[in-house]
């Protein structure tokens, strides 16, 4: 019995929230009430602007005209829409190193000239992005993710918001802020996010998601952007899907406007905080190998592990323990070997402690072998 309990598979891969986080009661609830209160909406195309009520209070909360939001199938689909409409084969796109792997695929694929620009504990080394600039780098877009980084958990501060900014500015690209995380703060100051501090200039367009404040499978995401751009973008939706998902946009909107996302925001910070201390003090217990920023907020710690250290072999002894992380060289061009993102969202605290230790256990393993 010991063995099949040693056996329960732990996942510190993925980026998503427990059921146990979810707010499955109060999203009954307004699934209800948009049922009964918005069938017109709810069960209609809709146009590809997304619903109403919720685009109105996307306007709202980042204070922009409805004409400059587009709600969408989840961020990703956002992402994509924005990268289709900008991004030409040969386009230089400006990304963090490591960056979020759906990112990198989905610029691969559309034949992007990536320029990968260190990240810091405090962000895009943007003294890095200056010299690339003035050495004659012109990007199309930077995709910076300043909140809580996937996959390192990193906050771009405040200084290299503006900076960012200056340098958009100057030659004349475009920042993508893609900011799944921003309500996830645990502790600290929250930041202006870059689309306000803009004051729309119309150098930023903005992405944010409802996955990991109220639950993925929901799939509603959103842009915001300059109203020019938006258009073209909702009309590159409607020749895609016509309209996104009504009924779960329905259902998020009545969620939104009635205050229950606040209560689910609260829950799943709540529990994420006592998860990023777990994974801190086993990390700092049973790999003091292993070093790591601990995250002000959001789902992920980025650990590297001495030079050398072989993070593959890692991954599969850690697998054949029931383990899973997802390895560094994923969310790199180049680099990443010795480095892991460790998702602290999936499972609770105990189950955290349990998978780091037995990730220890396969790195004791392997130092051994190559000692
Ligand atoms: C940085 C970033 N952007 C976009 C997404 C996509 O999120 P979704 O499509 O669920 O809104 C994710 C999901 O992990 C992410 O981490």
């Amino acid at each position: 019995m010991a063995a099949v309990a040693e056996l329960q598979n732990i996942s510190l891969a993925r980026g998503a929230p427990s059921l146990d986080i979810i707010a499955v009661d109060d999203l009954r609830a307004a699934a209800d009430r948009a049922f009964a209160n918005d069938p017109n909406a709810a069960f209609s195309y809709g146009t590809s602007a997304g619903h109403t009520r919720l685009v109105a209070w996307i306007a709202e909360k980042h204070s922009v005209a409805p004409e400059q939001v587009v709600a969408t199938n989840g961020s990703m689909q956002a992402d994509a829409f924005l990268f289709q409409q900008v991004v030409g084969a040969g386009d230089v796109v400006v990304v963090e190193a490591p960056t979020y792997d759906r990112t990198l695929l989905a610029l691969r694929n559309l034949g992007a000239e990536v320029l990968a620009i260190p990240l810091e504990a405090d962000g895009i080394d943007v003294e890095a992005l200056a010299q690339a600039l003035e050495g004659g780098a012109r990007p199309k877009l930077a995709h910076i993710i300043p909140n809580f980084q996937n996959p390192a958990g990193y906050t771009l501060s405040l200084e290299k918001r503006t900076r960012l900014l200056e340098l958009a500015d100057r030659y004349g690209f475009l920042i993508f802020e893609d900011d799944p995380y921003v309500e996830l703060r645990f502790e600290g100051e929250q930041l202006p996010t870059m689309l306000s501090l803009d004051e729309g200039r119309g150098r930023v367009v903005y992405a944010s998601s409802y996955s990991k404040t109220v639950c993925p499978g929901i799939r509603v995401g959103y842009l915001v952007g300059p109203a020019e751009l938006i258009a073209s973008i909702r009309k590159l939706a409607t020749g895609t899907y016509i309209s996104p998902n009504m009924v779960a946009q329905s259902i998020v909107a009545e969620f939104c406007h009635s205050g229950a996302i606040e209560r689910s925001i609260e829950t799943v910070k709540e529990a994420l905080r006592d998860r990023r201390d777990a994974t801190a003090s086993a990390l700092e217990r049973h790999i003091p190998d292993a070093r790591f920023v601990k995250p002000q907020g959001g789902y992920f710690l980025w650990v590297d592990l001495p030079e050398g250290s072989d993070v593959a072999a890692l991954d599969a002894a850690s697998q054949e323990r029931g383990v899973v992380f997802v390895k560094g060289t994923d969310f790199l061009i180049e680099g990443g070997e010795s480095s892991l993102r460790i998702a602290y969202s999936a499972v609770p605290p105990d189950q955290i402690v349990e998978g780091i230790a037995r990730v220890a256990d396969a790195y004791r393993e392997l130092a051994g072998a190559t000692a």
